[in-house]
């Protein structure tokens, strides 16, 4: 299979990097939500060999993944998974959660319903690490993150950039507590929590 390629994650992936040596230095498994392409997944996973990278997807994506991950052939990237938010999620916990730019793909509700079922697959200390765009007192950090989100809603009404302040709320309901609010380049944020 040809691999699928996210040029986005050629320019992000040295600024999560950093945030992630910084949060997840002491942490043992990954579960990535929302894994696209997996070109994340190998260059985190190579990166940092002390983590156990967990990659998911919804169902189409798998082969992608698997072809990344295939071809990279790390010690430390186990077959990706089938992640649903609304359908499957895994049966382990991890101490770590990550996941880049899925936040406004989802629906809201597929938000919602993300945070509360976090904490079935978190270990007790678990950190969940969020890269993407946000919008913060109800207004775009940006005038290419309010084209990004017209674009986004133009192209399936669902989606859009959320609310810092909303997904904020939602992570408390879960029982995590923002650590960081990272800025990262081209208008995105990088969020952590600890539970
Ligand atoms: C814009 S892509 C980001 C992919 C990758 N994380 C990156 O940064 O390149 C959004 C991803 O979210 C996944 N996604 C969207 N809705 C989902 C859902 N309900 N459950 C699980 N994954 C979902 C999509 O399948 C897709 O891989």
């Amino acid at each position: 299979m040809e691999k699928p390629d996210a040029p986005s994650c050629q320019r992000n992936r040295e600024p999560i990097l950093a945030v992630l040596r910084d949060h997840f230095a002491d942490r043992r498994h990954v579960l990535e939500i929302g894994s696209g392409t997996g070109q994340h997944a190998i260059y985190f996973a190579a990166a940092l060999p002390h983590l156990a990278w967990q990659a998911t997807d919804r169902r189409e994506n798998l082969a992608g993944i698997r072809a990344w991950l295939d071809a990279a052939a790390l010690p430390n990237t186990p077959s990706p998974l089938e992640l649903h938010v609304d359908e499957v999620w895994p049966t382990q916990r991890f101490d770590a959660i990550f996941s880049a730019n899925t936040l406004h793909i989802m629906s809201w509700a597929e938000v919602e319903l993300a945070f509360a079922r976090l904490p079935e697959v978190m270990t007790a200390n678990a950190r969940l690490a969020v890269y993407g765009p946000f919008n913060y007192g109800g207004r775009f950090t940006s005038e290419s993150n309010a084209a990004f989100d017209a674009w986004l809603k133009q192209s399936a009404e669902h989606q859009g950039i959320r609310d810092f302040e909303a997904v904020d709320a939602l992570a408390a309901k879960a029982g995590l507590r923002l650590i960081e609010d990272r800025v990262m380049p081209s208008n995105n944020r990088c969020l952590v929590w600890s539970r």
